[in-house]
């Protein structure tokens, strides 16, 4: 089937901001089969991969939205958005000379679009779920300072501030490009519910925890989720979406809510 050109009014992005785009999985099937026919073979492939209904659907919505707002950005459609990997799977834009930064993720019935401007992002967005290894989980991201903090708390908020770090966490580790190979222990990030977020440690590899920004994005009921720019001071933007207006050019139905991080530190 041939791809739908779809143009995206011109979208702008400072170097100061972050854009993070919520984007709702509820498709209908109709919908969701137009969407995965207007992707270009390689992703049709991969969708046809998923042998679950819910990760396939979530890769489809997903990478639609994402092909669809990078063209609002970059002035093309979103057929002619081309992608790269780096060693670690992480998705960046193929052309060489665009410092247009972007990470998704997706979770249950939710996925979030983080973008900026030279600044390398991460997003992570997470379904509370009961887990049944707790301490299993927990001696894998927590140095044994933190370990200790962690087994410090009351039984009602392990389940919350375990979310809080990994998504913290995994927003830096893959901010650096790394996903899961990132040593977790060594990313040391605020978890006590409450507390605000906070990068307290990584990789010198990766810079000083003062270069960076780690910030929470507010999440429905049940979820957590975490953006990590490489920047000391971003301005966020948060946007509400669905592909439907995406494709429709309904920006007008978008929810703008602007934060400065550097004012919320204060
Ligand atoms: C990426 C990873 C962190 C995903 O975590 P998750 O909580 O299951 O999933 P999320 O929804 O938060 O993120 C998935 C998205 O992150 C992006 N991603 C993939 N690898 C990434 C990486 N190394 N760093 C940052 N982002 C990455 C992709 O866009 C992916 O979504 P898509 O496949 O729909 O495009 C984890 O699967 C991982 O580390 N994978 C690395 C695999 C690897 O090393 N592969 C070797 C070469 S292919």
């Amino acid at each position: 089937m041939p791809h739908k050109e779809v143009h995206s009014p011109g979208l702008e992005l400072k170097r100061e901001e972050c854009h993070v785009w919520h984007v709702s999985l509820e498709e209908s099937d109709e919908d969701l089969f137009r969407l995965a026919a207007q992707l270009p073979d390689d992703e049709q492939k991969r969708a046809g991969s998923f042998l679950v209904a819910a990760p396939r659907t979530q890769f489809i919505v997903t990478r639609s939205a994402l092909r669809l707002l990078l063209g609002g950005y970059l002035g093309v459609s979103a057929a002619a958005v081309a992608f790269r990997t780096n060693a670690h799977g992480k998705p960046e834009l193929a052309l060489p000379n665009d410092d247009l930064r972007f990470n998704v993720s997706h979770s249950g019935r939710h996925a979030l679009i983080a973008l900026s401007r030279g600044a390398d992002v991460g997003v992570d967005i997470e379904q509370h779920r009961p887990l049944d290894d707790w301490s299993g989980m927990a001696q894998m991201i927590w140095c044994d300072a933190d370990l200790a903090r962690w087994q410090g708390l009351s039984a009602a908020d392990r389940c919350r501030a375990f979310y809080l770090a990994w998504t913290r966490k995994e927003a830096v580790a893959k901010a650096v490009g790394l996903g899961m190979a990132a040593d977790f222990k060594k990313l040391r990030v605020s978890f006590v519910p409450a507390a605000p977020a906070c990068l307290n440690g990584l990789d010198p590899a990766f810079g000083l925890a003062s270069e960076w920004s780690l910030i929470d994005i507010a999440t429905p009921e049940n979820y957590s989720a975490a953006l990590a720019a490489k920047s000391p001071d971003v301005r966020v933007m948060e946007y509400r979406v669905t592909t439907q207006q995406l494709h429709q050019g309904e920006w007008f139905a978008l929810i703008p809510h602007c934060r400065n991080h550097s004012a919320l530190l204060k």
